[in-house]
């Protein structure tokens, strides 16, 4: 059962969080060094993230291993994945948990090359021909919009460009920090409206089933996939990128999607968009 929280206000003044941090790196570093770089991460982060710290990655581990792992560390008792922590993501494993959804949604944390990630199902296939007013969940692409609500483009406008940003088996990825101040948003780790078992189209804040962030209850809607933009935090370039739509809260824009493959039925993440990922470093 999903443990419930106050939520906390967003603080005022992020001007520090803003500064500093780490260096672009390309997609060879990225593989060879994904874990000592979340290990930085997490030594920065740890002050402000409370609860969302137990989902970040060890240190040390498999760099360069393609290969998404559940991430469940203190979560074991009360997580559908709590007994498969460290264990290889299947499409099988969210297939089954989603069975008992009404929305037919499941979603789960995990670690990728030392990358917190969220991995979530939508049985689109299953209901994407069916009357939306059923309830039952499936991707929508969208039109995107900054902050400012300067239209950016349209999430088929990249994936025209690379299909493999397209969810890939009903699953999409994304990498799991907060657009906000960098915490881990999770999948149904509190309960309250925004992630009871339930989906309402459009990609606004109404209904559930959306991606929470603890810290200061920002809300994500992973079935929404659109382009955005944002900037990476080292030296302020701006950069388009495609994710699901930020729903409410103090987040400025979405999540970046990891595009992914099936090997096995193992679910494996592709570095080639990890420029999309600075925006905390
Ligand atoms: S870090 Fe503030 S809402 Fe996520």
């Amino acid at each position: 059962m999903a443990r419930e929280y106050d939520l906390k206000p967003a603080p005022s003044d992020t001007a520090d969080t803003l500064a500093g941090g780490a260096t672009s790196i390309n997609r060879r570093q990225f593989l060879r060094y994904g874990f000592n770089t979340a290990a930085g991460v997490l030594t920065a982060s740890l002050g402000m993230l409370g609860f969302a710290a137990i989902l970040l990655p060890p240190g040390g581990g498999s760099g360069g291993d393609l290969a998404v792992q559940f991430w469940a560390k203190g979560r074991e008792d009360e997580a559908w994945y709590g007994a498969k922590h460290l264990q290889p993501m299947t499409k099988a494993d969210f297939e089954a948990e989603a069975a008992a959804s009404s929305a037919g949604t499941a979603g789960a944390a995990g670690v990728w090359n030392g990358v917190p990630v969220v991995v979530n199902y939508v049985a689109h296939s299953k209901y994407a021909g069916t009357p939306e007013s059923n309830g039952k969940a499936r991707f929508q692409f969208m039109e995107g919009y900054d902050e400012t609500g300067k239209y950016v483009g349209h999430f088929e406008d990249l994936a025209e460009l690379d299909p493999r940003l397209l969810p890939s088996d009903d699953l999409v990825m994304v990498f799991g920090r907060c657009t906000h101040l960098c915490c881990i948003p999770g999948w149904q780790l509190v309960s309250n409206s925004f992630t009871e078992d339930s989906w309402t189209p459009g990609g606004g804040d109404d209904g559930g089933t959306k991606m929470f962030c603890i810290c200061h209850s920002s809300r994500f809607d992973p079935t929404a996939l659109e382009m955005n933009t944002n900037r990476n935090r080292s030296n302020g370039a701006t950069f388009n990128y495609a994710g699901i739509r930020r729903a409410g809260g103090p987040a400025p824009v979405g999540l970046p999607i990891i595009p992914i493959q099936l090997n096995g039925g193992v679910i494996e993440g592709l570095p080639d968009y990890v420029d999309w990922y600075t925006y905390c470093d």
